[in-house]
C-alpha cells in the first residue's frame, strides 16, 4: 500500500488528483483506515506492532502528500505567470477622447468672456412670432429681409427666427433696465452656397440703461474684440439697421496679413466681424421702455464667421459635414 500510494501521489499533476488520493487513503473510508479499521480483530501480541507500522505508513503517505502539493501549487503558479504574460515594453494604446465641436467651442468662449463682463445669457425659442422677429424690431413690413426668399414662414405671423434679436425684444418686455444681456442660438434663412447654410448661429447683445452712449459700445466691443483676437486693430464703419440709429459694422485688422492684404480679406486688411449700433427710440418703444430716460446700444455677430476668422477655415460647409478629419483639428 505504501509503495503504491507513493508511485500515485508522484504521477499526481494537479491539486484535485492529489486531494482525491488523500481522500481515497487518509479519508474516513480511505484504504488505510480501513487497515487501522481491522486491527481490532488482531490478537493483544500483534496490535502494538501493526499498529506502529500502520502510524509510520500514515506518516510517510502524509509527508509525500505534503510535499507534492507544495510542488504542484509551486508548478501552477509558475505556469499562471508565463501564461499572462505582459509585455510591458509594448507602446501604450492611446485611448481617444471627445472634444466641442468648434462652434460650440467658439460660442462657450465668447459667451464666457461677455459673463466676465457682468453679461446676462438668454436664450428664446427658435420658432418665432413675426411681431418680435419684424415688427418691435422696426423692420416695416416692406422690407426686403421679410421676403419669402430669406425667411422661412410657417404661417403668415410665425417664422423660423432670422436672427436672434427677437430674444432681445422678449428680455426687454420682461426685465427692466438696467441690464446687459447676450443671446446665443440658431438663426434660420433660405439661403445656401459657400458663404451661407440655411441654419447659422449668431450671438447678440443689448445693454440699456440709463445715458448709454456709443462711447460704451465702442468701449464693450473693442474690449471683447482684443479677448478673441488678441491685441488688434480695430474699426467701425457707418451702417444702417432698422432697429439701430446711428449703425455701424465692426471690423478686426487681418488676422492672416495684420492689414497687408491677402485673399482672406480680400486684400482690404480688413475683416467685417458684427453689426452694432445704438437701439432705435421705436424699438425701445414698443416694449413700452420711455425713450427719453433709458438708452443702449445693441451689437450682433454670426459664430461661424467668428469661427472661421479665429482658425483661419475658408469653407463654411466644412462646419456641417462632421469630417471627423476637420473635426479632430480642434482641441
Ligand atoms: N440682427 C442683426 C442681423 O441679424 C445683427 C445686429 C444686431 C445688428 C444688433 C445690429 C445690432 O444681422
Amino acid at each position: 500500500l505504501k509503495l503504491s500510494a507513493e508511485e500515485a501521489i508522484c504521477k499526481a499533476a494537479s491539486l484535485k488528483e492529489l486531494d482525491e488520493l488523500r481522500v481515497g487513503i487518509l479519508g474516513k473510508k480511505g484504504e488505510l483506515t480501513e487497515i487501522m479499521k481491522g486491527m481490532r480483530e488482531l490478537s493483544k501480541e500483534e496490535r502494538p506492532v501493526m499498529g506502529q507500522l500502520a502510524n509510520e505508513v500514515r506518516d510517510s503517505i502524509t509527508e509525500a502528500l505534503e510535499k507534492k502539493m507544495i510542488e504542484v501549487k509551486e508548478k501552477e503558479k509558475q505556469e499562471r505567470i508565463s501564461s499572462e504574460n505582459i509585455d510591458i515594453t509594448l507602446p501604450g494604446r492611446k485611448s481617444s477622447s471627445g472634444r466641442y465641436h468648434p462652434i460650440t467651442e467658439t460660442m462657450n468662449m465668447l459667451k464666457e468672456i461677455f459673463i466676465e463682463m457682468g453679461f446676462d445669457v438668454a436664450e428664446g425659442p427658435e420658432i418665432e412670432k413675426t411681431e418680435y422677429n419684424f415688427d418691435a424690431l422696426n423692420i416695416p413690413e416692406n422690407h426686403p429681409s421679410r421676403d419669402l426668399q430669406d425667411t422661412f414662414y410657417m404661417s403668415d405671423d410665425v417664422v423660423l427666427r432670422t436672427h436672434t434679436s427677437p430674444v432681445q425684444v422678449r428680455y426687454m418686455k420682461d426685465k427692466k433696465p438696467p441690464f446687459r444681456m447676450v443671446c446665443p442660438g440658431k438663426v434660420y434663412r433660405s439661403d445656401y452656397d459657400v458663404s451661407h447654410t440655411p441654419m447659422f448661429h449668431q450671438m447678440e447683445g443689448l445693454m440699456v440703461g440709463e445715458n448709454i452712449s456709443f462711447a460704451n459700445l465702442k468701449a464693450i466691443l473693442t474690449e471683447f474684440v482684443k479677448k478673441v483676437f488678441g491685441d488688434t486693430e480695430v474699426r467701425f464703419r457707418p451702417h444702417f439697421f432698422p432697429f439701430t440709429e446711428p449703425s455701424a459694422e465692426m471690423d478686426v485688422q487681418c488676422v492672416i496679413c495684420k492689414g497687408k492684404g491677402c485673399r482672406l480679406c480680400k486684400d482690404s486688411g480688413w475683416l467685417e466681424i458684427m453689426g452694432c449700433g445704438m437701439v432705435d427710440p421705436e424699438v425701445l418703444k414698443a416694449v413700452g421702455y420711455n425713450h427719453e430716460e433709458v438708452s443702449g446700444f445693441a451689437f450682433g455677430m454670426g459664430i461661424e464667421r467668428v469661427t472661421m476668422l479665429r482658425h483661419g477655415i475658408d469653407d463654411l460647409r466644412a462646419f456641417f459635414e462632421n469630417d471627423i478629419r476637420f473635426l479632430k483639428q480642434f482641441k
